[in-house]
């Protein structure tokens, strides 16, 4: 009975599983309810007693080496085992793309047809001072068109504020560099506005200003009907009405034609078929002097328009807090544009 036992204490020192599977084979060969280990004890009573201290020992040394095996190799195999049952052919499912937001893909295309005429890109700080963002714009403390802008002011005296238009990149590029200048400034502009469908108290502009000698009203006019061709297509229409910005003189509204053919044609044009687009003039003398331009020898135009609005008619959408909600279901639409 002894020499049994000590050959299964051989076999058990031996034991080296190569899977999980060998182990739980093992416990139940040695710990089951039939296994080895019972087996042996229902015999102790069948030991003579003179043996019985002996084989009683033995029979407790290989349970502890049993238990022993069991418990060493039972953790490194759960880490093993289970790499083992994954397919690592199976094709991995693929991660969700994102896509570019609505407001970037018309930024793009805007950005796109103007460098077509050789505009560059100018980007300036959202954080501006009361000079770049009003002052140096026609726009003196105490204006009263200063309140065409409801303004966040970050920091009073000397006065710090969220840019109410990029505008004011355009006045930092006039500083720093001589005609001619050809600059877009598009990015992200702030106004105390209260949030509807129609407005926000955030949202974008891209601004473009044109220097140079004998710059005309006709040049700035030209350059409008293109931009609203290559956005709208060929056969769109344009139209300018007299209007009033401190830093442009003369001063117009650009409106495009979209015509009555549905019925949110009607809504959003008020029934006339014209949509108001963008405000746009010949940059004002005072202005270029602020900005160390001699007026006598250049002259320029600028122009202004909000990409949302751009975007609200090219993808019909009636609520500008769409684009600002980050909902999933709105954006995925745009991902294959
Ligand atoms: N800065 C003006 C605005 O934000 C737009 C504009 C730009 C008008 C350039 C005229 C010329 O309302």
């Amino acid at each position: 009975m002894l020499e049994n036992v000590n050959f299964l204490l051989k076999d058990v020192n031996d034991f080296s599983p190569k899977s999980k599977k060998d182990v739980e084979v093992f416990r139940l060969k040695y710990l089951g309810k039939k296994g080895v280990l019972n087996s042996l004890f229902s015999s102790f009573k069948e030991i003579p007693n003179s043996e019985k201290k002996e084989f009683g020992k033995a029979i407790n040394m290989l349970k502890q080496k049993v238990q022993d095996k069991i418990h060493q190799f039972k953790d490194c195999f759960n880490i093993t085992d289970s790499i083992e049952e994954v397919d690592r052919t199976r094709p991995v499912g693929l991660s969700q793309l994102g896509s570019r937001s609505p407001i970037s893909l018309i930024k793009n295309e805007i950005v796109t047809i103007f460098s077509k005429i050789g505009f560059t890109l100018s980007e300036g700080p959202e954080i501006e001072d009361d000079w770049h963002n009003f002052s140096a714009l026609n726009l003196p403390k105490e204006h009263p068109a200063r309140d065409m802008q409801d303004t966040f002011f970050v920091q009073t005296d000397p006065d710090f504020l969220l840019r109410t238009h990029t505008s004011s990149v355009q006045v930092r590029y006039m500083n720093d560099s001589s005609p001619p200048i050809r600059i877009l400034s598009p990015g992200r502009v702030y106004r105390n506005e209260s949030i509807s469908a129609r407005a926000h108290c955030i949202f974008h502009q891209i601004e473009g200003l044109f220097i140079n000698q004998s710059v005309s009203f006709a040049d700035l006019k030209q350059t409008l009907l293109y931009f609203a061709k290559e956005l709208f297509g060929e056969k769109t229409k344009i139209r300018l009405r007299p209007s009033y910005f401190p830093f442009t003189e003369p001063s117009a509204e650009v409106d495009v034609y979209l015509g009555l053919k549905s019925e949110s044609d009607h809504k959003i044009t008020k029934g006339t078929g014209w949509l108001e687009i963008m405000g746009c003039g010949m940059v004002d003398p005072a202005v270029l002097e602020n900005c160390n331009i001699d007026s006598k020898k250049y002259s320029g135009y600028a122009f202004g328009l909000g990409i949302e609005r751009i975007a609200m008619i090219k993808y019909g959408v009636s609520d500008l807090r769409l684009f600002f909600e980050n909902d999933i279901r709105f954006l995925k639409q745009f991902s294959s544009l």
